[in-house]
């Protein structure tokens, strides 16, 4: 029998504010085909998200989006990997009972010896609370301008954001995971 993949119209609709922490030493991996769909994922993957791995593989990552997360991160994730640069950044992800968990994300292109990609490998570990503390409001911000405004409000939102700071997003994911308050 053919099983039905899911997707984030399958993700719960009731979301809790009850938040599940990754271990200080645990890696979330997982791998994709080039259009975001699981073709892998380790175990604490199936931890952190509720999911049977049956259910994650085939799957569209969307499955566990978040509704906080602003759809402005995911553009900067699509852009720099389909160019093949490495993605940083801090993800909000929905576990399927509802809860949710943080995650430091690293997302890479896999590429043949042509040099043509194949899949896309992402892997996870904790963030400090206080890089969670600064990106909470920040990504409620753009959640809200993309409300009324859509994704170019956010962009222009990150970027003058990024400019009073006099910093790129690069080096404010990486300064944040280092602690900076
Ligand atoms: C390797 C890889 C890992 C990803 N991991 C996540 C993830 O953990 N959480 C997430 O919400 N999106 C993740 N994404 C992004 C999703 O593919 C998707 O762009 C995002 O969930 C927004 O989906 P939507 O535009 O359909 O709402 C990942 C993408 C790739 C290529």
């Amino acid at each position: 029998m053919s099983r039905k993949n899911l997707s984030k119209l399958d993700a719960p609709k009731h979301i809790t504010n009850y938040e599940k922490k990754l271990e200080d030493n645990d890696f979330i991996i997982s791998k994709t085909d080039t259009r975001g769909k699981i073709i892998y994922c380790n175990e604490i993957f199936t931890d952190m998200s509720g999911y049977d791995a049956a259910d994650l593989i085939g799957a569209n990552h969307n499955l566990i989006r978040h509704p906080d997360m602003p759809k402005i991160a995911f553009k900067i994730v699509w852009d720099l990997i389909q160019q093949q640069k490495e993605f940083f950044g801090f993800v909000k992800n929905l576990r399927k009972d509802g809860d949710y968990y943080w995650v430091f994300a690293s997302i890479t292109a896999d590429l043949d010896d042509k040099g043509n990609i194949i899949s896309y490998t992402s892997v996870r570990r904790k963030p400090p609370q206080s890089a969670i503390d600064i990106i909470t409001p920040v990504y409620k911000l753009l959640v809200d301008a993309e409300k009324s405004g859509g994704i170019d409000s956010s962009k222009k939102l990150l970027s003058d954001f990024l400019a009073e700071k006099e910093t790129t997003y690069e080096e404010l994911v990486t300064a944040l995971q280092l602690g900076a308050k």
